[in-house]
């Protein structure tokens, strides 16, 4: 079983790594879960005995400043070097704010896997594994050192283009054990792999070839990511053909879901927009045709409810346009249901929700952008 999570095939993997052997409060040998003790995150409640308060679940490496000594060993970890060519500079406006957008969202990612590694390295509830501890780590911890080295680049190409790096948050994630951990990762993961294609499109906009080549490879390496994400969660490796694209604006929204409000030291030199939050309240949605209901928080909000639509983004298609139905306000909550046509359009992988000022279509996920009120509502069918 050693080498089943490196060489196994995906059943094989998937049935010895889909879920951690949960030990209970009782069980001697595993120590409960605590709150985060020094996290700002500390309103999880704590259990029993622990060796998880004896860290400080932040970020690894002195990050974002890490020592060359330290480079050389996240290097050593992630299986390969920064790229050692000139930086791209002269980069246009937008160009240095797709870069603003990477090392908000890589950083963000750190601070997700390095808290994940840490949850499973010190048998946190919820995150216990038997003999598959050393596998499952095996893999994670070089995600965690891609993803470092993702978040150094961009800040390299920032500063090399005399503007300031991104400063890290705080963030807060809304999981407690393994499977809503690694389902979390494939959503963030997939908008990632949505966003890439729109800062890629922007580049080509203003023809700045420049970046474009390292922006492809760094795709290619989250969709590795994603299979991995993908076969835990037992799903096909492949998603769908082409996958679901997304705007810089829904990737920044979503990523702030994620973080403690007002901890982003210079969160506000990214110019770009934030929504209104989309929930999307419907659990664990089957790949078949049905109403998912949504809510979202009306107050401070100047618009006409009956004029809105819902827009679904999905693949490489056109937007989906549909009606809010049985709309109810309560408190100044919406909620309200809308079709999920799922067998006319095959919405694998990940579909992009908002809700838009009315329009009959859009042409583009960037023309739903400009129209977005609520969103994104993040939907990956089981
Ligand atoms: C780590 O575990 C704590 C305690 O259950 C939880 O609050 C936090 O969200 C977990 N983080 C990740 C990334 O799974
Ligand atoms: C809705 O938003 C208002 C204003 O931002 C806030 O005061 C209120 O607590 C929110 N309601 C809920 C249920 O989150």
């Amino acid at each position: 079983m050693r080498s089943a999570f490196l060489f196994g095939t995906a059943a094989l993997t998937a049935s010895a790594f889909a879920s951690p052997i949960i030990k209970r409060d009782n069980d001697p040998s595993g120590p409960g879960g605590s709150g985060h003790g020094a996290g700002d995150h500390g309103n999880h409640g704590g259990h029993g005995g622990n060796d998880f308060q004896d860290f400080s679940p932040s970020l690894p490496d002195d990050f974002p400043n890490p020592s060359q000594d330290q480079i050389d060993d996240i290097q050593d970890r992630a299986h390969g070097t920064l790229p050692n060519s000139p930086l791209p500079t002269g980069l246009s406006d937008d160009g240095i704010t797709n870069f603003k957008l990477i090392a908000f969202n890589e950083i963000f990612e750190v601070a997700f896997f390095f808290e994940l590694v840490q949850n499973i390295t010190h048998n946190v509830e919820g995150y216990q594994f038997g003999e598959d501890k050393d596998q499952v780590l095996e893999n994670l911890n070089v995600i965690l050192a891609v993803e470092e080295l993702h978040a150094l680049g961009a800040n390299a190409i920032l500063q090399a283009n005399h503007v300031d790096a991104i400063k890290p948050c705080k963030y807060n994630f809304p999981v407690s054990d393994f499977e809503s951990a690694i389902a979390l990762a494939a959503t963030f993961t997939d908008v990632v792999l949505g966003t890439l294609q729109d800062v890629n499109d922007i580049f080509a906009q203003n023809t700045e070839n420049g970046p474009v080549r390292l922006i492809s490879s760094v795709i290619g390496n989250e969709g590795q990511q994603e299979g991995l994400f993908r076969i835990i969660q037992k799903k096909t490796t492949p998603a769908q053909p082409f996958l679901t694209t997304s705007t810089r604006d829904f990737a920044f929204t979503a990523i702030q879901g994620f973080v403690v409000p007002d901890s982003c030291p210079n969160i506000d030199t990214i110019p770009l927009n934030t929504f209104k939050p989309l929930n999307v309240l419907t659990q664990n949605i089957e790949p078949k045709d049905q109403k998912i209901e949504f809510s979202f928080n009306l107050s401070e909000v100047d618009v006409d409810v009956e004029s809105l639509s819902l827009v679904l983004i999905n693949a490489q298609n056109k937007p989906i346009v549909e009606k809010l139905e049985d709309i109810e306000v309560k408190d100044g909550i919406v909620t309200f249901q809308a079709d999920f046509p799922f067998e006319d359009f095959l919405l694998y992988g990940l579909t992009i929700a908002a809700v838009t000022h009315s329009a009959e279509s859009f042409d583009s996920a960037d023309d739903v952008a400009k129209q977005t009120v609520f969103g994104p509502g993040l939907i990956e069918v089981s």
